[in-house]
């Protein structure tokens, strides 16, 4: 498999071309925004961690027969995907109230919901994800009523898969953000949609269980330190790393040394 060109750089990960037109090479970068890009920061290992947990999280889904876009994970930083057309729209799944959904309704955080809440964002910089209804989504065309039918369901499996594998490592699944894309499956000659992106402490709130502690990217987003050693408890207790490392938080000048347990 060669890499080719650039094709796409966001905030945490570039998107490279292969020499086969379906597939893309995804990169995760140590970059790390909140707020829609106000703040800013390099977290030395964080692109390598997330690139292995979310290996294992979109592996484990997919032996659970969910489709994902990963083929497999080429090296620390790196993933060979299947290149798809990304719907624009940000599905969040929540099991706890917190973050926006608190400040935007009031919700007492730390609230647990009686039920799985679905949300859509529209995934638009400019207009820094506004929240968006299914008449929205169906009035402006950025996705069908039966894909959305499709990807609630899928949606609701990929809670309930993972929020089973995060109990059984006394972490809390308090909300997480999905992405979907249409893949072109040339073998049935038709689009076929598919779970893409990432799923890491990026993209999740991952809470410890009984001290609540977060382990997920809020510890950026709330300046309360220590981001990578959350991060790396995660993986921890995945049971995809099994030791310390000497990543060091917003540097460049260090060799970043992280183990992963052979599979
Ligand atoms: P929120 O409470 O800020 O709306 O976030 C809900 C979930 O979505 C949380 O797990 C973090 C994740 N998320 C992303 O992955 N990317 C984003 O740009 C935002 C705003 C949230």
């Amino acid at each position: 498999m060669q890499k080719g060109k650039k094709i796409y750089e966001g905030k945490a990960k570039i998107i490279y071309a292969t020499n086969d037109k379906d597939l893309v090479i995804q990169h995760f970068k140590d970059d790390a925004t909140a707020f829609n890009n106000l703040k800013k920061a390099k977290i030395e290992g964080k692109g390598v961690l997330n690139n292995r947990i979310s290996e294992h999280l979109l592996t484990s889904l997919k032996n659970c027969g969910i489709k994902n876009h990963l083929i497999k994970r080429l090296n620390m930083r790196e993933q060979l995907i299947k290149k798809v057309e990304i719907i624009p729209i940000e599905f969040i799944v929540r099991n706890i109230a917190t973050g926006s959904l608190s400040k935007r309704l009031g919700i007492q955080e730390g609230t647990k919901l009686d039920n799985p809440l679905l949300e859509y964002c529209l995934k638009n910089d400019d207009l820094s994800d506004p929240i968006i209804s299914k008449e929205h989504i169906y009035a402006f065309n950025w996705s069908s009523e039966s894909e959305i039918k499709e990807i609630d369901k899928l949606s609701l499996r990929v809670n309930d898969i993972l929020s089973g594998m995060f109990k059984a490592i006394n972490i809390k699944l308090v909300d997480f953000k999905l992405e979907y894309g249409k893949y072109w499956n040339k073998d049935k000659d038709r689009f076929e949609l598919i779970l893409a992106d990432e799923i890491s402490p990026d993209t999740c709130r991952l809470w410890d269980e009984k001290t609540e502690k977060k382990l997920d990217k809020d510890r950026f987003r709330k300046d309360l330190g220590n981001i990578i050693q959350g991060y790396q408890e995660v993986a921890r207790r995945l049971g995809i790393m099994h030791e310390e490392t000497n990543i060091k938080e917003v540097s460049f000048s260090r060799p970043t040394s992280i183990k992963f347990k052979k599979k």
